[in-house]
């Protein structure tokens, strides 16, 4: 005998038992005489009617519409006999179900394990007649059926004992024999009450002898093993009336009450008792009608209702305030930058909340916050940028992204960015040892960075922003060089930031002559005069940059009567007299190399020259500091321009906008200057 043979009609739980037990196969001429439905999943019968397989693979006789009748018959009809003249042999069958009802006390009108010569019902009648009969065939010995009805109607025609019943029925719905549902305590011998119609799922047996023409009907709760008494036990020769082969199924129909009536799982067996079904694989039954109710409920079931409430409430008051509180605004073109856009919340996080004990400074834009970010654990600097306009700003994000692809070692590493409302905020490297000025304008006696540090870091910063104009993709040009916006890493390498920053401001005007963005000191003349940014206005701010590193004093310094004096102008007169050395850091306290100060300060005058084309490129300025080439003599004749004066003669531009940096000399405050001259 080979398993396989039996897949055409069977589940894969009739393949798994029959291969297991092989007793079973021998007794049973094959195939439709055993079977299990463990759930009506995939499950091959023949439905009629409302009957179907829910999605739950809960067989569902009757779907809730009144007067209705549903069937369901296993597709391969039974052999009962062992041979056509032979009696009917004897045979178990076990089903679980479920009846539910849109009244409490009230369902109609139940299940009937069936019996019949045919699938087709049709002439049958729903309601009290449960799909098996109609007026004029009920009780004919014609019908040659049997079934075993689970009746929830008592109807005073068929002579039912009451409307919760069980019955074994020939040929028609007037019981041979009934019991109102419940089971014998098999311990105790006691009758235990059951309620057909509570919803509850329960098992019902049907054995037939042979020998002893014994027809049982035993029910019971879910779960419980069959009791050992029937509930329903009827002598009758059923080879009187079952015809060969006869089909095996449920009927079901409903009257004016809308009911559901539930198969759950299913098993039969000729000659042997019917396999177990699989309880833990059973479908759920779904939720329906209200459920029975104690008092404890009626109190609790309120004060639960309140509580749930108030917690959704206050839940959803929560989640609003976390979505505005993280809020961001996020915009189709960004999709693109998907990878460098940071969430609000996880910088939120980082930073505590941006508590004031993690501000690292102010600067001309806005704070800055050192952070840890939650999930790389990466110490980050965040920098919060103010902008109420979204003019531009797509355009600047993305710049800032593709300046976030350079990557070098003395530019300091943008992460990434988020923006929300009339905020932009832009993720940093941290750089442990902070920015240059605290170094060079610090108050005391002792210099903080030695001349080799310094070297070192004007070295860098030159490389930095040699890559910056020549050696990217395209030229970048930085526009705000100054000691601030160059960072010291853990190595104390000078790492230039903030590039291309001050372009957010530009946005929206003639992208050729653009607002002038920078630090007062730092400004080259002509782009004070036309207001356009160059790689030679930032080799201005770097020779700047030079002169402040080598004498420790800021772009903008006192003469000795306590007036403003460009650092630049009072370099070039040391110059011109011939004591340049003069003007290098006292606090050094000449511990320096000689040749790199005078590198430094000419390097400075020659960067800061006012004329663009006797200003080095950034190459030249890097051969020159690495001594690859001597640095041209300066002449008398390259003269730097004095800015203060050209302010004053050109009188202030009310367009050049600034922002105001806190610890730089800004336009406002040179205009003030200038006033009170
Ligand atoms: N990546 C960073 N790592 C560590 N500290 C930083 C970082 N970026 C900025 N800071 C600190 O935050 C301070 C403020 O920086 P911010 O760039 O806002 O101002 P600024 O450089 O003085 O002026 P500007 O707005 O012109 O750049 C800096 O002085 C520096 O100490
Ligand atoms: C269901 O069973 C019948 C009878 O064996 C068969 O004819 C039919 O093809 C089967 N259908 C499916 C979908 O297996
Ligand atoms: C039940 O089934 C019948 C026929 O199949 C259908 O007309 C009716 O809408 C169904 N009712 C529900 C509640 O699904
Ligand atoms: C039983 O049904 C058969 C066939 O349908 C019919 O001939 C016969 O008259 C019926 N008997 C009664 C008592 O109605
Ligand atoms: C039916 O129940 C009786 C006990 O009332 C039992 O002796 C008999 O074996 C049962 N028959 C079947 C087929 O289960
Ligand atoms: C049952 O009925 C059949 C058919 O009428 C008959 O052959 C058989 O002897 C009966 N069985 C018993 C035990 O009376
Ligand atoms: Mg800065």
């Amino acid at each position: 005998m080979n398993c396989m043979t039996i897949e055409s009609f069977a589940l894969p739980a009739v393949i798994v038992l029959l291969c297991l037990n092989p007793a079973a196969v021998v007794r049973g001429t094959v195939t439709q005489d055993l079977f299990v439905f463990s759930g009506f999943t995939g499950a091959n019968l023949t439905f009629d009617g409302t009957a179907t397989v829910t999605e739950r693979g809960l067989l569902e006789l009757t779907n809730g519409s009144s007067q209705l009748k549903g069937h369901a018959f296993h597709p391969v009809p039974v052999r009962f006999r062992s041979s056509p003249d032979s009696t009917v042999r004897s045979f178990s069958a076990s089903f679980v179900f479920a009846i539910l009802s849109t009244y409490l006390a009230l369902s109609c009108h139940g299940i009937a394990f069936t019996v019949a010569p045919s699938t087709d019902l049709s002439s049958a009648l729903a309601a009290q007649y449960m799909g098996l009969a109609n007026i004029d065939n009920n009780g004919n010995a014609s019908n040659h059926f049997f079934a075993a009805e689970l009746d929830t109607m008592q109807n005073v025609e068929f002579q039912d004992i009451n409307n919760n019943h069980v019955g074994v029925n020939i040929d028609g719905l007037h019981s041979l024999e009934a019991h109102a549902a419940g089971y014998y305590d098999d311990q105790k011998g006691s009758f235990v009450d059951m309620n057909l119609i509570s919803g509850k799922v329960m098992q019902a047996w049907v054995d037939y002898d042979q020998e002893a023409l014994r027809i049982n009907v035993t029910i019971a709760p879910i779960g419980m093993p069959q009791p050992v008494r029937p509930l329903v036990s009827v002598t009758y020769n059923l080879s009187n009336v079952l015809l060969e082969p006869s089909y095996v199924g449920f009927s079901s129909a409903t009257g004016p009450i809308h009911s559901r009536h539930y198969i759950l799982g299913w098993s039969f067996a000729m000659n042997g008792p019917a396999p177990a079904i699989d309880i833990a694989k059973l479908p759920k039954l779904p939720r329906l009608g209200p459920k029975p109710q104690s008092k404890v409920l009626e109190i609790l079931l309120p004060i639960g209702t309140a509580a749930l409430l108030i917690v959704l409430g206050i839940t959803a008051v929560i989640l609003v305030r976390r979505r505005k509180r993280y809020a961001e605004l996020r915009e189709d073109w960004e999709v693109d930058f998907g990878p460098h856009r940071f969430a609000y919340k996880d910088l939120f996080h980082a930073t505590d909340g941006f508590k004031e004990k993690h501000l690292l400074g102010t600067g001309g834009f806005g704070k800055v916050y050192k952070g840890v970010l939650p999930t790389s654990k990466l110490q980050v600097a965040v920098k919060k940028v103010s902008h109420e306009s979204r003019q531009g700003m797509k355009e600047f994000v993305a710049e800032v992204v593709s300046i976030g692809r350079i990557r070098h070692r003395n530019l300091v590493q943008l992460l990434g960015y988020c923006r929300r409302k009339g905020e932009l905020l832009l993720v940093y490297d941290y750089m442990s040892n902070g920015s240059l000025d605290k170094y060079l304008h610090y108050e005391g006696e002792k210099p903080m960075l030695e001349w080799e540090q310094r070297f070192r870091i004007i070295k860098g910063v030159a490389s930095g922003l040699l890559y910056l104009h020549e050696k990217w993709d395209k030229v970048v040009i930085h526009r705000d060089i100054k000691a601030s916006n160059v960072l010291l890493d853990k190595e104390l390498n000078g790492r230039l930031g903030d590039f291309g920053l001050s372009r957010l401001y530009d946005h929206g005007t003639d992208p050729q002559t653009t607002h002038m963005v920078g630090t007062m000191g730092y400004l080259a003349p002509e782009l004070i005069r036309t207001g356009k940014a160059s790689p030679l206005t930032d080799v201005f701010a770097f020779g700047t940059f030079l002169l402040e590193v080598t004498c420790g004093k800021r772009p903008i310094t006192e003469d000795g009567q306590g007036d403003q004096l460009l650092l630049v102008d009072w370099v070039l007169q040391h110059w011109h007299n011939g004591t340049l050395l003069e003007t290098v850091d006292t606090r050094l306290q000449c511990n320096y190399n000689t040749e790199e100060a005078y590198l430094g300060l000419k390097l400075g005058l020659l960067c800061t020259h006012a004329s663009t084309n006797k200003r080095p490129a950034m190459q030249q300025a890097m051969d020159y500091l690495n001594g690859d080439k001597p640095i041209p003599e300066l002449k008398s004749t390259d003269l730097s321009f004095n800015i203060i004066a050209l302010l004053q003669n050109k009188g202030f531009d009310p367009y050049i906008v600034s922002h105001p940096p806190l610890s730089d000399i800004s336009f406002g405050t040179i205009s003030d200057l200038s006033g009170g001259r």
